[in-house]
């Protein structure tokens, strides 16, 4: 008898369609749709061959991209390769990991997971979940199942790519089989991705059909691109508010309330305390938390890249998500118009034949390629190579989406109700020939009008970083610069719960006189008993450096008793430098004083963090 077609089949001729600008989808959505849609209809003349049939059966084949994402690049990466995996004629469904009922990830035979890593070598928020699922006692039998995974990760951190690495262990133990190798990328991550991607297709193309299992069923569509906009209310957006869900997506217009310098006029720095209203939002959140704040790009620097194109401002584009917008607009708010991302940097070599950047892109000079990029915008990038042009449209498309930045939290929300504190450092320096400002802090420090300008904000919370659950516990926050933040929230926060147990902070910066952030503050905690102890070093008060690691070490016996008293450590502020040299001498100071071997140490260390009493906030 002979089979129906699929419904989803064209008939051979029919031109292959498209989805209207005027659709109700971001250009995400759209682009995904069109390619689904072009990998459907592509070989829709092609004569129905048995080969022809074998690859329309293809068509149909399902495929489940998920992904863990925080800030938003693991996220674009996945919804990127769903779109390139309609192209290869795969019908993909793009999830956040959480989402794996939604998702019938258990009965899933194809699934490519794109996951970043946060806190120590752990999930981002969106994939936490998934992660206790598949390691509890529900976690289902996968061996129907074929993946692979894409970690994304920053080689400054320990655990490198850790949750990746994390969930393409176990999907292999629970008996998926892993189509090619793991890819772990770097910050710059694209060229890793890419490459990665291209060796996946053909491994993909090679899998026989899905498993009849059925893997699209429930309140799930055939074809869907969920994004955090459907994610269900968060403990922050419902409280207070329940009517709004102020988020990543839909920020909260904040009031900023007070904007004050934090450092003498004789310093090198300037770091701000800023008071964030948050009446009327909903928001709540815990110390520890942070909060992402959506910045605007400057407005000089907007013009210098509008001259430097040859460009009004007035010209028509798209934002990333598909809206018509003036191209003034469009740097302005919507794309990130500092670092060169690569794909721009590549289109200007190309277009250019600048030969000097030509030769730094082969894929043996990048690190000559990192060094010629260090301090150079993409006003610098498209001056140095004249020759580049594009049109408005063009250019935008080779831009990444500006993206949200986080500020741990300052205050506690049981002293300043309604209000989020931060201690903002501000990014100014100079590079060739030009000042250079930081997106975010100047918009924040410079740009926003008391009471007046919104500052468009969301509560990010943290996963790792809280008080001890017990009042008695003693802790010990280490947090240089601006790394004192989280622990003014802490300090408060112990407070205003009339906790007993005793607070050792170490605080460093450049210079006594200039930078001892929140002096009085601390002082007066320190006089009314809040802060048991407080260890300052500034670094360039004498002539050689002094840190707080050094006053680490100088106290290395008092610090090894709190931690045998069960003091939690908590460290925070920069995560390049300082996080690592304070973590050895973690580990120096439970060799010395604690009379441990290394290795001793070592495994002290690491039951400190898998009890949760060695934290960090480091960025
Ligand atoms: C969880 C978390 C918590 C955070 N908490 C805080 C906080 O409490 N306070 C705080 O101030 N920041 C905090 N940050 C950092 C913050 O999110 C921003 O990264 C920071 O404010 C810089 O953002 P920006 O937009 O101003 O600068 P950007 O425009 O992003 O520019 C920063 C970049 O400029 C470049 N750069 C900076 N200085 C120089 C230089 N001298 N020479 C050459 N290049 C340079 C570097 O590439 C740097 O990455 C936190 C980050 C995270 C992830
Ligand atoms: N690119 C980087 O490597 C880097 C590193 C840190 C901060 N930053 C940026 O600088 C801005 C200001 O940051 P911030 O105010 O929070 O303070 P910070 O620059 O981190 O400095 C705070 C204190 O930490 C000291 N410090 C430097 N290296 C250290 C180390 N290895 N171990 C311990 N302490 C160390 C600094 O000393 P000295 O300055 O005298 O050395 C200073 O006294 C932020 O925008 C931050 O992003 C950049
Ligand atoms: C606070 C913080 C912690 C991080 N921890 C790690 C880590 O432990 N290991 C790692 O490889 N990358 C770590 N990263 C880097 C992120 O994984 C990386 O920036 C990634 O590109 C973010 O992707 P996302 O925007 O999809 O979340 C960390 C970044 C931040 C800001």
């Amino acid at each position: 008898m002979p089979q129906p077609k699929p419904t989803t089949e064209p008939s051979p001729g029919l031109p292959v369609p498209c989805i209207p600008s005027t659709a109700p989808f971001t250009t995400e959505q759209r682009a995904w749709l069109n390619g689904y849609l072009a990998g459907l209809f592509a070989d829709a003349n092609v004569p129905e061959t048995s080969n022809a049939r074998s690859r329309d059966d293809r068509k149909t084949e399902p495929l489940l991209v998920m992904f863990g994402s925080q800030t938003g690049a693991a996220e674009g990466l996945a919804k990127r390769f769903a779109a390139e995996a309609g192209q290869h004629g795969f019908a993909p469904r793009v999830f956040p990991l959480n989402d794996y009922q939604k998702a019938n990830f258990a009965n899933a035979s194809r699934l490519l997971i794109v996951s970043s890593t946060w806190g120590d070598g752990d999930p981002p928020d969106n994939a936490a979940a998934f992660w206790q699922f598949l390691n509890s006692a529900d976690a289902p039998k996968l061996d129907h199942l074929q993946y692979a995974v894409l970690g994304l990760g920053d080689r400054n951190y320990s655990d490198f790519c850790g949750a990746g690495r994390k969930f393409d262990e176990r999907l292999e133990q629970l008996g998926g089989r892993r189509l090619v190798p793991r890819g772990e990328c770097d910050v710059d991550y694209e060229p890793t991705a890419k490459k990665w991607m291209e060796e996946l297709w053909p491994k993909l193309k090679k899998t026989g059909p899905a498993s009849r299992l059925p893997e699209i069923q429930g309140d799930d569509s055939s074809i869907e691109m969920r994004t955090e906009l459907d994610a269900g209310p968060s403990r922050h957006e419902t409280d207070g508010a329940p009517a709004l869900r102020y988020n990543r997506i839909n920020p909260f217009p904040g009031r900023l309330v007070v904007n004050r310098k934090l450092n003498g006029p004789d310093s090198a720095k300037d770091t701000r305390h800023l008071e964030i209203s948050l009446e009327g939002s909903g928001l709540i959140y815990e110390a520890g938390d942070a909060l992402g704040v959506m910045p605007t790009n400057c407005p000089v620097l907007v013009e210098e890249l509008l001259a430097t194109l040859g460009c009004k401002g007035e010209e028509a584009v798209a934002d990333p998500a598909g809206n018509a917008l003036n191209l003034h607009e469009a740097l302005l708010r919507c794309y990130a118009i500092t670092q060169p991302p690569p794909p721009l940097i590549q289109a200007v070599a190309e277009r250019s034949g600048n030969s000097q950047l030509l030769a730094l892109l082969a894929a043996d000079k990048k690190g000559e390629l990192d060094r010629w990029l260090q301090g150079r915008d993409i006003v610098d990038l498209l001056r140095g190579c004249g020759s580049a042009a594009f049109s408005p449209g063009e250019f935008v498309a080779l831009l990444r989406k500006l993206q949200p930045r986080l500020y741990s939290i300052a205050s506690s929300p049981k002293a300043h109700p309604a209000e989020a504190h931060l201690t903002v450092a501000v990014v100014r320096f100079e590079a060739h020939g030009r000042p250079r400002k930081g997106v975010c802090s100047c918009f924040l420090a410079d740009r926003i009008v008391l009471n007046d300008t919104p500052v468009p904000i969301f509560v990010q919370t943290s996963h790792g970083f809280r008080l001890p659950a017990g009042g008695d516990t003693p802790i010990i926050m280490i947090g240089p610069g601006t790394g004192i933040a989280p622990f003014r929230a802490f300090l408060e926060e112990r407070r205003a719960l009339g906790a007993k147990g005793p607070n050792w902070l170490f605080f460093g910066d450049q210079r006594r006189a200039a930078d001892f952030l929140y002096r009085e503050e601390l002082g007066a905690l320190l006089a009314g008993g809040a802060l048991t102890r407080l260890e300052t070093a500034f670094s360039r008060d004498q002539a050689e450096k002094i840190y707080v690691q050094h006053r680490m070490r100088e106290h290395a016996r008092e610090f090894w008793e709190w931690l045998e008293r069960g003091a939690h450590v908590y460290v925070c502020g920069d995560a390049k430098k300082m996080a690592k040299d304070v973590d050895a001498a973690l580990h120096e100071v439970v060799q010395s004083a604690g009379g441990r071997t290394k290795d001793q140490a070592d495994e002290y260390v690491q039951r400190l963090k898998t009890d949760k009493r060695y934290q960090r906030d480091v960025y």
